[in-house]
């Protein structure tokens, strides 16, 4: 893994974008695994000013999101559907028939959805970058702790604390969601190329967990330790639970000199 740790939310939102942006500038057919949450919005912030500065464009690309929960419809504004248009897609030239949620339709059998998901995904040569966040509880996804590390898309249960920790996004009354169909974890491991942003201090111990402590499927972002391209994106809230920290930044610096005496700066 590699890991960054930047000087505050925004510092994350500029590299992750520029990541983003370098990949779909030097293939302009790339298919992109997107992510929902607050962290992510910033980055899709960052994205859309590239995209109005005219230095870049998402015509030719394919998205794959990571979940959608079931029983809320595409046009209700918590649907993740809603939410990828509102945050990016309706402010960047991406054809919408190119943008993939693993929705169940109104009268679709939910248990179908995964296999045709991952069926789609292959037919657009699999994914090239992943965008991930993390869960308190080191959920990737919505892969909660004791998801099988091998898991494919499927439905699952959200656990309560999950379920808590998003009542914020849901009115008093309002209908909030306990299911959700969710890229599974080996769907994830099988991208070309992971970049995982967390930012402030409620994700510092999931963060911790993942980079720092054993493979587990209790913490099940720490299988990206068995991935070979991960980049990790942190503020200095969220890496303030490392115990490696000065090594990290020494490997960005050795990275920058290296970087440097490449370009023959
Ligand atoms: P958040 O969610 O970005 O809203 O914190 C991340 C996640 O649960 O994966």
């Amino acid at each position: 893994m590699e890991i960054n740790i930047l000087e505050n939310v925004q510092a994350v939102a500029e590299a992750g974008a520029d990541i983003v942006a370098e990949l779909v500038t030097r293939k302009k057919d790339a298919t992109l695994g997107l992510a929902t949450g607050g962290t992510p919005i910033a980055m899709y912030r960052q994205l859309v000013d590239l995209h109005r500065e005219g230095d870049l464009s998402f015509r030719d690309v394919a998205t794959f999101n990571l979940d959608e929960y079931i029983g809320v419809s595409p046009d209700n504004p918590q649907s993740y559907r809603a939410y990828m248009q509102r945050e990016l897609f309706d402010d960047i030239d991406i054809d919408r028939a190119n943008t993939h949620l693993p929705e169940c339709a109104e009268g679709q059998d939910p248990l179908e959805v995964g296999p045709a998901y991952e069926e789609k995904i292959r037919a657009a040569g699999g994914i090239d970058l992943q965008v991930l966040g993390i869960g308190r509880n080191g959920h990737i996804g919505f892969n909660e702790p004791t998801s099988s590390l091998a898991s494919h898309t499927r439905i699952k249960t959200l656990t309560r604390e999950t379920v808590e920790a998003n009542r914020r996004y849901f009115g008093e009354n309002e209908f909030q969601p306990e299911l959700a169909i969710t890229m599974g974890i080996a769907t994830i491991m099988d991208a070309r190329e992971i970049l995982l942003l967390a930012t402030g201090p409620m994700k510092a111990e999931a963060v911790e967990k993942m980079i720092e402590e054993p493979v587990s499927a209790m913490s099940p972002a720490s299988i990206l330790q068995m991935h070979e391209r991960v980049t990790v994106l942190l503020d200095r809230d969220a890496a303030s639970a490392l115990s490696h920290r000065d090594y990290y930044d020494w490997v960005q610096e050795q990275k920058r000199r290296l970087l440097g005496r490449r370009d023959g700066s």
